[in-house]
């Protein structure tokens, strides 16, 4: 059963006020807040067992590396991996994308294409940027319509033997637009022999992930937008892509043997998990994957739909407030402006003196932007916890703001 009073008992911070008011978390997609199971796993790994992962003999040292390998493999069914091996843990989705843009570099060289689309966040758009600029390939972007829909006859159009990497996202974290991938991924598979890079950044927190039925060759997500420690992050890759690509970060526990006559490399996944990594968020994103397994993915994404139209229901209701990719499948996002009130930082502002969090901006991804010649907008995004009257005081405020701005 989905008792939403129960789920919010287990997120401390959301029962204080913030300028008097009581806090109205509505900045999901920028980062959720942590349940109490997350939060105690993570310090019981620091009160009870901190040490060093791999590397010792000593009872607390194998503890360590038994829960994060646990953790692994609990991730690993999360997205439906074939093997454990197959996840890397990163720092974020940020260091994922950059991670294939680099080690991807020896595969592309002058006049290849890499194929991104109009709606990806900065952190999939500057790294193939930067491969562009080591190889000499040339970047190709997927157009939107005014919904925010990516428009796949140019897919079609720029596929060819020259694509090697075709990037995109799953959800777009600016407007909630949920893309085709599955479609993207077929369109690709048949025209190219090109490497699909899935940003799951804004997708793993609302839908259940399956690579393998996705048949993409990299996936990466964040764990601090699904209920996780910041600085905790996932890259998928597949088992034989991997193992053909070089590493990334040189350093411990990633060789095999090193001297100064050469080096050998680890396998997987240890190849691509340079230095000491993050063992008490590793450990608790595997709570955080547990959290959301308890509440079933089914419940989660029926309350966060039900929430979605509901706010676009309310918030249309104001005249003229615009919501961008209003007709576009979406998920956990409500994107708007309201006309006359150029800067959205200023309705964010009355919003929060009402105890409101919302971002505004341009949310990294400044093309999306210029597409609607906007600055920026103003950006509700919802996780499990949130509930029907906080969408209502987010209405109540953005009329406040309306009535005070224009
Ligand atoms: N990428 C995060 C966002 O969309 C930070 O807010």
């Amino acid at each position: 059963m989905f008792d939403i009073q129960e789920i919010r008992s287990q997120f401390p911070i959301l029962d204080q006020e913030v300028n008097g008011k009581p806090l109205v978390y509505l900045d999901n997609a920028a980062t959720s807040q942590k349940p109490n199971s997350v939060l105690e796993v993570w310090k019981q790994y620091y009160t009870e067992i901190n040490a060093n992962v791999h590397r010792g003999i000593h009872t607390l040292s194998q503890l360590a590396t038994e829960e994060m390998e646990l953790s692994r493999r609990k991730i690993q069914k999360f997205i439906n991996a074939k093997h454990d091996f197959e996840v890397i843990f990163t720092k974020g989705t940020t260091e994922g994308l950059n991670l294939i843009a680099y080690i991807l570099t020896g595969k592309l060289k002058k006049d290849d294409e890499i194929i991104i689309s109009y709606l990806e966040h900065h952190s999939n758009i500057v790294p193939w940027q930067l491969l562009c600029e080591r190889t000499g390939a040339k970047l190709r972007v997927i157009p939107i319509d005014d919904n925010g829909i990516l428009q796949l006859d140019y897919l079609d159009q720029y596929l060819s033997e020259k694509t090697k990497v075709v990037a995109v996202n799953q959800v777009s974290n600016a407007l909630g637009v949920v893309n085709p991938i599955e479609e993207i991924i077929l369109r690709t598979r048949r025209n190219s022999d090109a490497y699909i890079v899935i940003d799951g950044a804004q997708s793993a927190p609302h839908f259940r992930i399956d690579v393998q039925a996705m048949d993409c060759d990299f996936f990466v997500f964040s764990g601090h937008k699904m209920y996780a420690p910041m600085g905790t992050g996932i890259l998928y890759g597949k088992e034989h892509i991997l193992d053909s690509l070089p590493p990334f970060h040189g350093g411990g526990e990633m060789i095999a043997t090193c001297s100064f006559d050469g080096t050998t490399y680890a396998g997987l996944p240890f190849k691509y998990e340079a230095g000491t990594p993050n063992v008490g968020g590793n450990i608790a994103l595997g709570a955080a994957v547990d959290f959301i397994e308890k509440v079933g993915h089914e419940n989660l994404q029926r309350h966060e739909n039900a929430l979605l139209e509901y706010a676009q229901r309310q918030l249309l209701e104001i005249e003229g407030l615009k919501v961008y990719g209003e007709k576009a499948r979406r998920t956990g996002v409500v994107s708007f402006n309201l006309e006359g009130v150029g800067i959205s930082s200023d309705v964010g502002m009355i919003l929060d003196k009402m105890g409101v969090a919302v971002r505004t901006g341009h949310h990294c991804t400044q093309p999306i932007m210029d597409f609607f010649n906007i600055a920026g907008t103003v950006r509700a995004s919802f996780a499990v916890y949130n509930t029907f009257q906080e969408i209502d005081l987010l209405v109540e405020g953005v009329k406040k703001a309306k009535r005070m701005l224009s």
